[in-house]
């Protein structure tokens, strides 16, 4: 894959991230969502390529567009998986808080594990610290390890964590090592990229959240050179057994960066759309509005930020 899809992409995530702004605080959940859902698959179109998603909204029943297996693309080369969430965060940006994306990863067909819609215990870092995660080891050796490779006295590293009842034991353990917690209402896919991003302030990410954004995060640590371990922790058996249909065979492996999302081809792209330690969320002006991008590749390792401004005289808002 030569073309750098990622870079015509952008202007996916630009527009769901542009739909659903527009409900920020609004308190509707269910409104944001549509308007980015509506808004990414109408601008997928505009893009040459053959896309089948993979990580989407849900099933065929239960989600009008976007659900997995769904075409997307205007059609021809390349033929690719994607995985997406047109708003990642949902209620944050119904009560106006921090963190929310939207986000497009692709690969080459099969790259991409078929997470089920369950939830999935995640350790994340950056480059420097890919060799001292282990989902295996102890929480607290996890974090002394990670500070060891990072070169930092316990007590500088900052961890990350969803605020969860779940968590309370695990924040406890991280305390007890000394090091820092930076607790978040929403959004482990941009936390867990903070991870390996420079000048975030973050250094490791423990906790479990949606499996779904587990490979979205993944992707991204893939283009960015960080290191990922998951592993998916089911509610009940109705999500065993569907993640069973999804072709998971071994439901208590350790998954790695490469089981997640695998390659080098692939390339992630996400927009902010309310600010958080990665983008800036979208701001309006009077007839228009900035955003700010993340456009990522594998293959080069190339990262680009972009800010762009758009005018809704010349082209209207989805
Ligand atoms: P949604 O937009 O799907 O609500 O996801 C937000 C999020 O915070 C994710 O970043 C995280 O993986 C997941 O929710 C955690 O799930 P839960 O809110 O059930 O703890």
């Amino acid at each position: 894959m030569d073309r750098n899809l990622a870079l015509e992409l952008v202007r996916v995530t630009e527009a769901a991230a542009l739909s659903c702004a527009q409900w920020m605080g609004k308190g509707d959940a269910n409104s944001a969502d549509a308007a980015a859902v509506q808004a990414m698959r109408r601008a997928f179109d505009s893009i040459r390529f053959d896309g089948t998603v993979v990580i989407g909204e849900g099933e065929r029943d239960e989600a009008p567009m976007l659900f997995i297996g769904e075409k997307v693309g205007a059609g021809g080369n390349p033929e690719v998986d994607i995985a997406l969430d047109p708003l990642e965060c949902t209620n944050s940006v119904a009560y106006g808080r921090n963190n929310a994306l939207a986000v497009v990863a692709l690969a080459p067909k099969g790259c991409f594990l078929h997470a089920p819609d369950t939830y999935m215990e995640k350790i994340a870092v950056g480059a420097k610290a890919a060799d001292a995660i282990d989902l295996n080891k102890s929480v607290e050796q996890n974090v002394r390890d990670v500070a060891d490779a990072l070169g930092m006295h316990v007590e500088k590293l900052t961890v990350v964590i969803l605020e969860r009842d779940r968590h309370k034991d695990l924040i406890a353990k991280v305390r007890s090592t000394g090091a820092r917690i930076h607790l978040i209402l929403d959004g482990d896919v941009s936390a867990a990229i903070a991870t390996a991003l420079p000048d975030t302030g973050i250094d490791l990410l423990l906790g479990t959240g949606g499996a779904p954004e587990g490979v979205l995060a993944a992707a991204a640590l893939q283009c960015v050179g960080g290191a990922m371990q998951g592993r998916l922790r089911f509610r009940n058996d109705e999500e065993i057994q569907r993640a069973r249909k999804m072709g998971v065979t071994d439901i208590d492996k350790i998954l790695t960066l490469d089981d997640l999302a695998r390659g080098n081809q692939i390339m992630f792209c996400a927009t902010g759309v309310t600010s958080g330690d990665m983008l800036k969320g979208v701001r309006f002006f009077s007839g228009g509005a900035w955003t700010h991008s993340l456009v990522m590749r594998a293959k080069t390792g190339t990262i680009r930020y972009i800010e762009t401004q758009h005018f809704f005289d010349r082209k209207p808002i989805y």
